[in-house]
């Protein structure tokens, strides 16, 4: 029995070895063909009335708008979205608004949802934080594009950090997935944006 219990630790090392040898090349990501990785942690059901209607609105009538692209990538969607929910209060991130906002409007049954967004917003403001702490900088300049960077980056970094941390009912357990997933893991680290130099 003892020589099984060996054998047994064995096995998981040598398969957590080959595991761990399978090591991204962070230059060239793997190609998912025409699978759309956006769809392998599911989002929350989330009613957000006319807010977005509102933002993509703003976003619209900015200078910087481009009409080639959907106004929900512009950068200044996000800081419209956090001020017009209330989180966003003089370019300050209240937590604690948006875990209410976040318990009011996603629905009932992906509540369990909450509490990981809630750890991405901890684990993404405390790393923004620092990097601007280190740098010196109490808050990021308004862009040309309209905005500070700073709602856009959180807001990116919470997807980044909610998408590696899937609560596994969210997650499609496919091959492209999980490697994108193990690519993210390795390649990019928080805050999983580029940082503004200012
Ligand atoms: C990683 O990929 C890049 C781009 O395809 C290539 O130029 C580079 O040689 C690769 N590096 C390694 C270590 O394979």
């Amino acid at each position: 029995m003892p020589e099984l219990v060996i054998y047994f630790w064995t096995l998981i090392f040598v398969l957590c070895q080959a595991h761990a040898q399978t090591a991204f090349n962070c230059t060239a990501p793997p190609n998912f063909q025409n699978f759309d990785i956006n769809t392998c942690c599911r989002t929350p059901e989330l009613d957000m009335g006319d807010v977005p209607q509102k933002c993509h609105k703003y976003v619209n009538q900015l200078k910087s708008a481009n009409s080639k692209y959907p106004s929900y990538t512009h950068l200044c969607y996000p800081d419209c979205i956090y001020r017009e929910t209330g989180a966003l209060v003089n370019g300050k991130l209240r937590v604690d608004r948006v875990k209410q906002y976040l318990e009011q409007h996603v629905h009932q049954r992906d509540q369990d949802m909450v509490a990981y967004i809630m750890r991405s917003f901890d684990s993404c403001l405390g790393n923004i934080k620092s990097h601007m702490k280190a740098a010196n900088i109490e808050a990021y300049k308004v862009l040309p594009h309209g905005c500070s960077p700073f709602a856009g980056m959180v807001y990116s970094c919470v997807n980044a950090e909610t998408f590696l941390n899937c609560p596994p009912r969210m997650w499609k357990n496919e091959r492209p997935c999980n490697q994108a997933k193990e690519f993210a893991a390795q390649c990019n680290p928080l805050p999983h944006v580029p940082l503004p130099s200012s």
